[in-house]
This record gives structure tokens, C-alpha cells and sequence, in this order.
């Protein structure tokens, strides 16, 4: 059996990845801080895998700790080694992800975003593992036209958070360089991932970053907010909001899937892939349908475009759909119908946190 490594595990993309990998008969070992996610996520993870599959016992394990510690990081590569299930891949996802809070406190976003990849790819190498499938970012992107974005398109990110995830592009590709018999890479740039697992177990909930449009939606409709800002209303798009490429996590785990399964059966390659669905929506109609298909209110108010921000962010996606065979099978609508029942249960289940 197969053991994979997922740093981040239970963060938002990391859980719902954790899920498909298991469903397709990968071992997965789980490395995170909790420092924007829960321990119940384990459980609930566990949840929805026995639900699936029943008995799931030495399919999936859990390390708590910081993979900037790279001794610590050394001796579970050994453990797994020992125990005759060697570590033969790793997914990312590992890193702080706010764009805001890595404008305020830049230093912290380097240190992190950098360090865990730095302390990841030098145990990687002193286990022979080198497989690697990387969380990176549509914001590594110069975005300045109304066009989808290829990934040969231009490099130079507006804030630190785009500036870490760039720089960890670089010093992969540079070690893929080193050894390129050997290494097999993949940079994932995600678009917008939103929605949840279908179970409604789980979905989006950060501890401390709250910027992302689905969690501050389901924060109005919990009152925890009046009403949902959107930046700007005079954007030269069809509505004046800004247009995204909404994917849905789901998918977006697929994508991982699909690029790992890729790697074992293609020789050492550094591929940089596009995740998105190709399909621009505005924040007026992401709005529209999730009142129309969850059948509630979402008052909204304009103010002050954000720094940094651009009008159309939408995914040219023919790359990875012609080299992984993987596509986006899910929609606007059921985005926002997996969120609104992932926001109903965790609600029943108080795990729909006020912070
Ligand atoms: N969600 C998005 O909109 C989005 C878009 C593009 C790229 N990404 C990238 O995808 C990855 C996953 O994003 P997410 O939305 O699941 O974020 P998340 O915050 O939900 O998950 C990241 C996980 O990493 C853990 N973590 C952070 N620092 C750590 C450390 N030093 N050691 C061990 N664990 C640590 C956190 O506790 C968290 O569980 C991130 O690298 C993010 O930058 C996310």
C-alpha cells in the first residue's frame, strides 16, 4: 500500500484531499500544526471514511506538529520507514494563506511558507522521496487583462502571501533542476476554491483567516456579520463586481488525485497546472445563486476596492484537462448547496465556530 504524505492535512483543500486519496486506496499520514484548523477534523474525516468504506484502521494517521522542525520531521519519515511503509509522496498544502495579514506581517508569511517547504524538501531528499505535488496559486499571476490566464502567462505577484508562493515555485523547480532523473513535481495554482464535502461533515471554517467570499457568506447568514462587503462596484466587467473562477473543493481534491496518480506513472517531469474550472462568475451572481438555490437572504453592501485586487481572475484550464484527464464535474450550484448543508450541519454540531 501506498503512503502518502499530506502536510496540512486537516486544512480546508487537505481534508477533502485526504478523502479521495484514501477512497482510492492510498495510506495517507497527516502532518499539521492545528494552527488554522481542528483535531475534529480527524474524527470527522474518519467519519466520512467509514461511512464510505467502512473499516479504515491503518489507512490514515496523524502527526500534530510544525514541519519547520525538521528533526522531528526526520524521525516520522524513519518511523514509516521502519514499519515497511515508507513515505512515497508528499502533498503541500502546508502554509498561512490570508494576502491581507501577509501585508501586515510579511516576515511571519516567509518564514512559514518558506521553511516548510525548505525543511520538507531536504527530508525528502535524505528519504529518496521525490514525488511532490505542490499548493500553489492563481496569485503568482500578473493579472492585468480581462482574458484567462494561461500558465505561461507572467509572473509578479502583488503582496507577500503571491511573493511566498512564487518563491516556493522557484526553489522547486531549482531542486527538480538538481536532479532531474529523479524528482517528479507538479505546482497545482488553484482559483478560488469554495463548497464542501457532500456529507456536509466537512468544509471551510479558518481559525484566523476570514477573507475568503463563501465564509464570510455563511457568516452573514449566521449573523455574525450584517452584511457581506464587496470591494468595489465600478470593475470593467459585466456587473462592475469582480469576476472569479469559483472551483469546487471537491474537484479541486480530484485535481490532486489525478496529478499523483500522474506522477507514478510518468517519468521525472516539473509540471506547473492551473486548477480552475475556466468560467468567470461575478460576486453579484455568486450572490444571486446562493439565494436562489439555498432559498435565503444575503445582504450585501459596496465599499473601497482592496488593494491588489483585479477584475477578472478566470483560469485558461486546457493544460491540465489534457494532461491529467481530469475536469471540474461540479458547479456554481452545487458549490453553494454543499456549503449551505456543510454550514446547516456544523451548526447542529456547534462546529460552525464563532471566533
Ligand atoms: N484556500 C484557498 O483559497 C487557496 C487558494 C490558493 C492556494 N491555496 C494554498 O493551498 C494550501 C491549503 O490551503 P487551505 O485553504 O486548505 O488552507 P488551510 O489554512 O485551511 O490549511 C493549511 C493547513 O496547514 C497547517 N499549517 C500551517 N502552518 C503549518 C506548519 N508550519 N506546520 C504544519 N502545519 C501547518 C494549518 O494548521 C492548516 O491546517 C495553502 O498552502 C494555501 O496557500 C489556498
Amino acid at each position: 500500500m501506498k503512503t502518502v504524505l499530506t502536510t496540512g492535512g486537516l486544512g480546508y483543500i487537505g481534508s477533502h484531499t485526504v478523502i479521495a486519496l484514501i477512497n482510492r486506496g492510498f495510506n495517507v499520514l497527516i502532518i499539521d500544526s492545528l494552527i488554522n484548523s481542528k483535531s475534529e477534523t480527524f474524527n470527522n474525516i474518519e467519519k466520512i471514511l467509514f461511512n464510505e468504506m467502512g473499516e479504515i484502521k491503518e489507512k490514515l494517521f496523524f502527526r500534530k506538529g510544525d514541519l519547520r522542525n525538521k528533526l522531528w520531521l526526520e524521525n516520522i519519515f524513519q518511523e514509516f520507514n521502519d514499519k515497511k511503509q515508507p513515505i512515497e509522496a508528499v502533498i503541500h498544502f502546508a502554509g498561512l494563506k490570508s494576502i491581507g495579514e501577509s501585508i501586515l506581517n510579511p516576515l511571519n508569511y516567509y518564514d512559514v511558507n518558506l521553511n516548510t517547504t525548505l525543511c520538507l524538501l531536504s527530508v525528502m531528499s535524505k528519504f529518496k522521496c521525490f514525488k511532490l505535488i505542490f499548493s500553489s496559486s492563481a496569485t503568482v499571476y500578473k493579472i492585468d487583462k480581462n482574458e484567462k490566464i494561461s500558465e505561461n502567462g507572467i509572473l509578479s505577484p502583488l503582496n507577500p502571501y503571491g511573493n511566498t508562493k512564487l518563491s516556493n515555485e522557484k526553489i522547486i523547480e531549482d531542486v527538480f533542476k538538481s536532479d532531474d532523473k529523479r524528482w517528479k513535481i507538479a505546482n497545482l495554482r488553484y482559483f478560488n476554491p469554495c463548497g464542501a464535502h457532500d456529507s456536509g461533515i466537512i468544509g471551510e471554517n479558518p481559525l484566523i483567516n476570514h477573507s475568503n467570499i463563501f465564509p464570510t457568506i455563511l457568516r452573514v447568514i449566521n449573523r455574525e456579520i450584517e452584511k457581506l462587503p464587496i470591494y468595489g462596484s465600478d470593475w470593467p466587467t459585466k456587473d462592475g463586481t469582480c469576476i472569479r473562477d469559483y472551483i469546487h473543493v471537491m474537484d479541486l481534491a480530484e485535481a490532486h488525485l489525478a496529478a499523483l496518480i500522474y506522477l507514478y506513472e510518468n517519468e521525472p517531469t516539473y509540471l506547473n497546472l492551473n486548477i480552475g474550472t475556466g468560467t468567470g462568475i461575478s460576486v453579484l451572481e455568486l450572490i444571486k445563486t446562493f439565494s436562489n438555490v439555498n432559498n435565503c437572504q444575503i445582504p450585501y453592501y459596496f465599499t473601497e476596492k482592496r488593494k491588489g485586487d483585479a477584475a477578472f481572475v478566470v483560469a485558461n484550464n486546457s493544460l491540465v484537462i489534457q494532461t491529467l484527464k481530469w475536469e471540474p464535474k461540479r458547479n456554481l450550484k452545487d458549490i453553494c448547496k454543499d456549503s449551505w448543508r456543510w454550514f446547516i450541519k456544523s451548526k447542529e454540531g456547534s462546529n460552525f465556530k464563532n471566533n
